[in-house]
């Protein structure tokens, strides 16, 4: 897939919703992107109604926003809010995808309130010159699958399929492209002379569900964005017109990359090797944990010796985003990684087993989503 501003021999660091390369910097992405982190006064407002911080906050996974303080302060006013987030559907779901997923879930099971949910088959189609869009609109079907496998409930959770379903988006997205200049998109976005038309256009139409709950119930109400930070400037370009049109400016909680098997980077469904897909049968998970980039030393006897480094191992990260929810035995692994005590092989073995117990639930769970997918669609509610 061809990024816009695609430059070959820079190794930065590029964060787009298209590119992520380079070691990612957070506290950089929240200078430049002009994003919030979230204060522990925040985090103690969001308790209040949480019982518990998730533990995707409580370990600052979700480290970035804007305008949770306010979405809070209105919620406490007596004016909910509506989740938005989406998947743009190229292929099989992996487990960073999830991330966010099951973030979201926990926010709409907190707060009771709606997730309208963008599947973009428009989007992949438009920006990969290879893809069909009956490709995509299949990719569609079989990502809200693993989208209701994380648990989300019909009564709330609307589906909104592009290619199928814009007839209920297209005047919000006229109203939103009508006040957005070509210069403003392509400084935000990098877009080029060779850049498709459809491509332009396209930010209006991630733009819209912000702003659907008004259309289809009468009320006027925020909608709260959790992500990954790539999505960020959609979000830049919305919140400049959101109030031009009688909208609140949509909120987000931004969350870090779950990184790929590699040395660094973030999980790409791109880099199928290094991506654990929900779809992977147990030999090819364990397989591809065996070959994963750790932090450990050429030789065993090395590392019983000097210890290994958990902070550059794609394992240790898999516990942290998903796997030990303990911070006790967390806090345990990581001595015994870095005293030697423990070496890869153990801890390979230790996360394959859990993927595979995670992933055969999932499965399952997506399975019977085969018999109630249908409940989801915006359109049949
Ligand atoms: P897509 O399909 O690239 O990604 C879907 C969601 O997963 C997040 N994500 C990750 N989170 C953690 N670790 C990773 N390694 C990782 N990779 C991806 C993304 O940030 C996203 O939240 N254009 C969008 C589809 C979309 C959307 C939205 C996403 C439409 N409306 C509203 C979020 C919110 C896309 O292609 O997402």
């Amino acid at each position: 897939m061809a990024s816009p501003n695609n430059d070959e021999n820079n190794n930065e660091m590029v964060v787009t919703p298209w590119e992520v390369k380079g070691k990612v910097d957070y506290e950089r992405l929240i200078r430049e992107f002009g994003t919030q982190p979230l204060t522990p006064e925040l985090l103690a407002k969001l308790e209040t109604y949480t019982n518990k911080l998730h533990l995707q906050i409580e370990r600052r996974i979700f480290f970035s926003h804007r305008d949770v303080d306010t979405v809070l302060k209105l919620y406490e006013q007596g004016i909910k809010f509506v989740l938005y987030t989406g998947r743009g559907p190229s292929g099989p779901v992996h487990i960073g995808h999830l991330i966010p997923w099951i973030f979201t879930r926990h926010l709409q099971e907190k707060f009771k309130t709606r997730l309208y949910f963008q599947m973009t088959d428009d989007e992949k189609f438009l920006i990969d010159d290879q893809r069909t869009l009956a490709d995509t609109q299949k990719w569609s079907y079989e990502n809200a699958l693993d989208l209701i496998a994380v648990g989300f409930k019909p009564e709330d959770t609307f589906i909104i399929y592009d290619s199928q379903d814009m007839d209920l988006l297209y005047d919000i997205t006229l109203e939103v492209a009508k006040r957005i200049t070509y210069s403003t998109a392509r400084s935000t976005f990098g877009f080029q002379d060779s850049t498709n038309i459809g491509w332009v256009y396209w930010p209006a139409i991630q733009a819209a569900p912000c702003f659907i709950h008004k259309k289809l119930t009468g009320e006027n109400v925020p909608a709260l964005i959790p992500a990954a930070i790539d999505q960020d400037p959609y979000w830049r370009v919305t919140r400049d017109i959101a109030q031009k049109l009688g909208y609140y400016k949509p909120a987000q909680i931004h969350c870090r990359f779950l990184p790929g098997l590699g040395a660094g980077g973030k999980m790409s469904a791109s880099m199928p090797e290094t991506s654990i897909f929900t779809i992977d049968p147990p030999d090819v998970v364990k397989k591809k944990i065996w070959n994963a980039f750790t932090g450990g030393k050429g030789t065993a006897a090395e590392q019983r010796k000097l210890g290994a480094d958990p902070t550059v191992c794609s394992i240790f990260q898999y516990y942290f985003f998903l796997f030990e929810e303990s911070n006790e035995k967390l806090a345990e692994r990581e001595r015994k990684c870095r005293s030697g005590e423990t070496l890869c092989g153990e801890c390979k073995k230790d996360i394959a087993e859990k993927l595979n117990q995670f992933l055969e639930a999932h499965r399952e769970r997506r399975e019977k989503a085969k018999d109630t997918i249908e409940q989801y669609h915006v359109k049949r509610k």
